[in-house]
């Protein structure tokens, strides 16, 4: 194994590990040595199935300048965004809309975006770019490797057929130390979804993203984030009154599973 010199990564940061693989910013021809390889596939054909078979780009066509989750939801994952992205990154939002759910305050070097909606897409303020592709048609972009010092996907990984080659084209995109933070609910388009997906519950789910990360050689082990909404120490005042009642008190479960290529770094800042 052939740890990653100090020299060949930003200073400011500390590997904490690493896998077999020399990578220099400043020359991006050198290839990794090992790594970023499909290692297995995780869905069976028919997991892969949607009961809505017509071209996603037509479910998308019209804009729907909706939130998909609610805002305590929401508040989670930007304040995810807040702790583990940098100011100085990089970000791709995969499958994006008119929302990316940064917080606001934070100003990134770049934001790119991703989706199959070009109306909402342009409708986003924190994007600097963005592109419109169908990713169970074609999983491959036109950037470089090492591109992205992060990259989202919000409630939309449950529309992957293909997830496997996605995220391999993800550990493609990111740099070394970069992380890929993919956050879902229980929300979905049902018609949309894969049979994998619909057919699970949210432990099963969860499962299902850990295995695609897995699938692909150099992402760090994926780490789970749950946040459930009956967990006592989530409800608000009146969350609490509504289970004295029996009734439904919570906001949408919080999921997200997270990995790094290749090596979690520690930031001294
Ligand atoms: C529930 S929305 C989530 C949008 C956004 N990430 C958010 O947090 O509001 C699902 C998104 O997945 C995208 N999507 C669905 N199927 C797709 C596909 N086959 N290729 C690319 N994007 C897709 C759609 O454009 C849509 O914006």
């Amino acid at each position: 194994m052939q740890a990653i010199s100090a020299s060949h990564v930003r200073t400011s940061i500390k590997i904490v590990s690493t896998l077999n693989e020399s990578y220099h910013p400043s020359n991006e021809q050198q290839q990794p040595l090992s790594s970023g390889k499909i290692k297995r596939l995780v869905l069976s054909q028919e997991g892969r199935t949607k009961f809505n078979m017509y071209p996603d780009r037509e479910f998308y066509g019209y804009p729907r300048f909706v939130t998909h989750v609610d805002d305590a939801f929401i508040a989670t994952l930007t304040n995810l965004y807040r702790e583990r992205l940098r100011p100085d990154s990089e970000v791709l939002d995969l499958m994006s809309s008119w929302v990316s759910h940064l917080p606001s305050d934070v100003k990134y070097k770049r934001v790119v975006g991703h989706g199959l909606n070009a109306q909402e897409l342009s409708k986003n303020p924190r994007l600097d770019l963005f592109l419109v592709k169908d990713l169970n048609q074609d999983q491959r972009f036109q950037f470089e490797s090492f591109t992205f010092d992060a990259v989202l996907c919000t409630v939309s990984v449950q529309y992957l057929q293909q997830p496997e080659k996605v995220f391999e084209e993800v550990f493609r995109l990111l740099k070394p130390g970069g992380v890929f933070i993919v956050s879902f609910s229980n929300r979905m388009f049902y018609e949309k979804a894969i049979s994998a997906w619909r057919e699970g519950s949210g432990y099963s789910r969860v499962q299902l993203v850990v295995q695609y990360f897995q699938s692909v050689e150099g992402f760090t082990e994926p780490e789970v984030i749950r946040k459930l909404p009956n967990a006592q120490e989530n409800l608000s005042p009146i969350g609490w009154i509504m289970t004295l009642f029996g009734l439904p008190s919570g906001s949408d479960p919080f999921y997200a599973v997270i990995a790094y290529r290749n090596f979690k770094p520690i930031h001294h800042d």
